[in-house]
């Protein structure tokens, strides 16, 4: 196997070696999904940053490709968007090549040092064979910095009906909407957030798309935004606004945050421009900025999420962003390794499963109240908790394994609200990776990501059914396949 190192995700994306962040530049262009990411190529820590770039027919397995974008006289490249400029309209284009255009920061080193406030600005580069390679727009900046500090993140799409391109940065506190029709010449359109949401940390990574709610043509705009620290479970997470946007200005229905992923390991999450049948396909770095830099692995650091499709689901007149893999993680699932476990209400049973650390597991049941410990012969153990009682699911990884290459690790367990789930049943599924978990209640409405790093495999799941009346039948575990 070529990427067999421990703790090495299999089903999951990480760079061949060295460091990656954020993904950028998610794009789908002529039957290749890509994604560019943050990326330094010369340690395991953060450093000065380029786009490092993967391509993917049907974003699980993916193929390395060349770094595609490196600092240059303006700065480090840090995260950014790219989309696919079909009318041409950048004039970056010859007679017959569609133009890729990457809109990302520029970040100046030498800026920074020397205590300016300027040093983040917006740069653009323009592809013509598909992402191969890249050419650097001579007119950069396109947004220069009027004395913002957090100056960043620039994510555009092309917004059919005002007939714009739409580009969404953050601003320290709040986001801040451009408009242009060439990709060159940006107009400021409004700000949005001061007052909204989460303020515990400074806001990144922003996007900004239409979504239908499940099961009827109603549309709602969703305002996805990073934010570090000040996640509920500490340091980095993903909150979201659901309102209107009208080519101009953003609103949102609530005040209060809402948040994507309630683990601590899903952060700078963003979504593909230019899908098929108008889908909304996120992928989140599988990190935190807490620990990112210590976790336990010494040739690369870090991975993404699966890719996960995105929807609206409306619940007691509130709209819920749900978040769940695609079909084509489903399709890695090969071997049975336990099928048909019945545990009846108020029973332990422990299954030995050989392959358990690469798997998905699933179930579908009306118990809300049981405990899924994942161990191994050194009792290390990840332990996900449906509590009824206080409403929430429960993950701790407070004794998962290796946890003391920094103190935020492991030092507490990660709670998720689940506000009452009701009697009907609910669907469980969870992917385990070398290094990571993944946990979707009720089809995505309730998810938990995080890291994990056990000495040994995890090889023991021991299913604990602490509900008083309903059982949980037919958990059917399947190995994974390594997508290297
Ligand atoms: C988010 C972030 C972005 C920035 C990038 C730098 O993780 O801090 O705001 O562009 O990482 O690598």
């Amino acid at each position: 196997k070529v990427y067999a190192e421990q703790y090495r995700p299999q089903f999951h994306f990480s760079p061949p070696e060295k460091w990656m962040n954020d993904p950028n530049g998610l794009v789908y262009n002529e039957g290749t999904y890509h994604l560019f990411y943050q990326y330094y190529p010369d340690d395991i820590v953060w450093g000065p940053m380029h786009w490092g770039h993967a391509i993917s027919k049907d974003m699980v397995h993916w193929e390395h490709k060349p770094i595609a974008l490196f600092p240059d006289e303006h700065g480090l490249i840090f995260s950014g968007s790219a989309v696919v400029d079909k009318e041409n309209t950048s004039g970056f284009g010859a007679d017959t090549e569609v133009p890729l255009v990457a809109i990302f920061t520029y970040h100046s080193m030498e800026g920074e040092k020397a205590g300016e406030k300027d040093f983040q600005t917006q740069g653009i580069a323009y592809s013509l064979d598909n992402g191969e390679t890249w050419v650097k727009y001579e007119g950069n900046p396109v947004i220069g910095n009027k004395g913002i500090k957090d100056f960043r993140d620039p994510k555009v799409f092309w917004h059919e009906e005002s007939q714009n391109w739409i580009l969404a940065l953050v601003a320290g506190d709040h986001a801040k909407f451009y408009k242009s029709s060439d990709l060159k010449d940006w107009k400021y359109l409004s700000d949005f957030g001061k007052g909204q949401g989460a303020h515990g940390g400074v806001w990144e990574c922003p996007d900004l798309f239409p979504l239908k709610v499940e099961g009827s043509d109603e549309e709602k705009w969703v305002l996805i935004i990073s934010i570090n620290p000040g996640a509920p479970n500490g340091g980095s997470g993903t909150q979201y606004f659901i309102g209107e946007f009208d080519g101009k200005k953003f609103t949102s229905d609530q005040k209060e945050a809402k948040w994507l992923d309630f683990g601590t390991d899903n952060y700078a999450g963003v979504t593909y421009n230019n899908a098929p049948n108008e889908e909304r396909i996120f992928i989140g770095w599988m990190s935190n900025w807490d620990y990112a830099r210590n976790t336990p692995t010494k040739k690369w650091r870090s991975a993404m999420t699966v890719p996960r499709r995105l929807s609206l689901r409306k619940m007691e007149g509130d709209y819920m962003l749900v978040n769940y893999p695609l079909e084509q993680v489903d399709k890695l699932t090969s071997d049975v390794l336990e099928s048909g476990i019945n545990v009846p209400a108020g029973v332990s049973k422990t299954l030995n499963v050989n392959g358990l650390n690469q798997s998905q597991l699933n179930f579908t049941t009306e118990s809300k109240d049981f405990k899924l410990v994942f161990t191994n012969h050194l009792n290390e153990t990840l332990a996900f908790t449906m509590d009824s009682k206080n409403n929430a699911i429960i993950l701790d990884r407070m004794n998962s394994g290796k946890t003391g290459f920094q103190s935020e690790f492991g030092n507490k367990k990660h709670h998720m609200p689940t506000g009452n789930l009701g009697n009907a049943s609910y669907e469980v599924k969870v992917l385990l990776d070398w290094s990571s978990i993944e946990i979707f209640v009720d089809n995505g409405l309730y998810v938990m990501t995080d890291q994990v790093f056990p000495t040994e495999p995890y090889d023991k799941l021991i299913i604990e059914n602490l509900d008083n009346k309903s059982a949980i039948k037919n958990v059917l575990i399947k190995r994974m396949e390594s997508v290297w």
